[in-house]
Order: C-alpha cells, then structure tokens, then sequence
C-alpha cells in the first residue's frame, strides 16, 4: 500500500498567527507543511515568499512543500531552497528551461516538483521524468483556496500513476485544490498519495478532527 501523506496548505491559515498556525497543524498530524507562493503576475493573487518561509522553517518540524505560482521560476527556487524548502514545485509553463529549472532545485539540495494546471497537457514529463521527485496535479485553476474540485484532474492521476509507476522511479504524485474528507478517498483511488488541503482543515475550528477523518478515509 502506498504511504500517504496529508499537506495543509498555509494559504487558509490565519496570516496574523502564521507562527502559531504551523504548529498547530503539525500537531494535529500534518505530514508536510504546503506553501503556496503566489506573484500575481503567473497567478492573480500575491501570497508570501522566501523571508516568511525562512521564519516559519523554526516553528515546523515536517517537510515544507513549496508550491510555487511565479514567473519567472529560478531566482525565487533558489531563495526558497535556501529558505529552507524540502520539496521545491513550479508550473512548467511559467518556466523558459524546465530541464534546467529541475537541475536547479535538486543542485540546491531540494526535491523538484512540476505542476500541472488544470487544462496542462502532461506530455513533456517524458523527456525529464529523470530529474522529477514529485508531479502535482492542480484539481482546481490556481491562485485562491476553497474552489471546487475540477473532475477531470482524476483521469489525469490515473495517466500519470501509469507513468510514474512505469518509470520505476519514486516520485510523489500529489493533488491540489477542493480535497476535502468526502473526496479524499476517490483522489486515493485515483493514484494520488499526497494530498493538500487549505480550507477544508484550516476552516475548520479541530484540525486533529479533520485530519483523522481524511487518514480513516483514506483506510
Ligand atoms: C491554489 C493552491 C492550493 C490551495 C488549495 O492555487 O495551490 O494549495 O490552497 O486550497 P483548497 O484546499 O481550499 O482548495
Ligand atoms: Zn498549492
């Protein structure tokens, strides 16, 4: 059985107690931490960037899985990596040089993610499928939390669970946007083993609660 992981995403959290919001979420059982780094220039919104990930990297104990939605792509990877990122993901369109993109970050010493929108063809994992650790699929069109879960994001888990597993490698393939308790388990069937969810924990008053009941979903 695949090992499961469950990445709150900090975008719901209450930005005043960011501090005290990452704690409480790791100790509710959070698996990874989900940064969610917004431009509003590749996506219309505008989020938080290295400094605050530097600042929150003392207060969390788990993985920090950056979630990156910036054009251009490299400078920003690097400042995250050294900002203490584990997993680092960008969205291949945002980027001149994906190949070099994915060099960059694994040099740095992170993972390397690409992301996939929800009408992003996924051929071009192909040629550099070598140099990838984790494929986000976007089941929701990126720039706000709490929209709801696009359908056609489960046909595109199940395409690249075959890919992923065709390869041999051991990469993550992670879902983001609308996942909730009562659809967690179909994302699972799916293919998907890591799931991010922004409003459906950090809208709700137990994060242990919500949490528990996506893992018992999960079975
Ligand atoms: C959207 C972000 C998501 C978002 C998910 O651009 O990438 O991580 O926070 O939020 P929910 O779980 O509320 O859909
Ligand atoms: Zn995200």
């Amino acid at each position: 059985m695949r090992t499961h992981r469950i990445a709150p995403s900090l975008l719901s959290a209450d930005f005043a107690r960011l501090g005290e919001e990452v704690k409480a979420v790791v100790d509710a059982g959070a698996d990874w931490l989900h940064f969610d780094v917004m431009d509003n220039h590749y996506v219309p919104n505008l989020t938080f960037g290295p400094m605050v990930c530097l600042a929150l990297r003392k207060h969390c104990t788990v993985p920090i899985d950056v979630h990156l939605m910036v054009q251009p792509v490299d400078a920003l990877a690097l400042a995250f990596a050294q900002a203490g990122a584990d997993w680092i993901s960008f969205h291949p369109d945002a980027s001149t040089h994906v190949d070099r993109t994915l060099q960059l970050i694994r040099g740095a010493g992170c993972k390397a993610g690409l992301v996939f929108n929800p009408a992003a063809p996924v051929d071009l994992l192909e040629w550099v499928i070598d140099k990838v650790d984790l494929v986000l699929v976007m089941s929701v069109n990126p720039g706000f939390g709490g929209q709801s879960f696009i359908d056609s994001a489960l046909r595109k888990v199940e395409r690249l669970r075959r890919i992923v597993d065709a390869s041999g490698r051991d990469i993550r393939l992670e879902v983001d946007g609308g996942i909730k308790a009562d659809n967690i388990r179909r994302v699972a069937d799916a293919g998907a083993d890591t799931f991010v969810a922004g409003s459906a924990i950090f809208g709700q008053p137990d994060y242990r609660a919500v949490i528990a009941a996506m893992r018992s979903a999960l079975g």
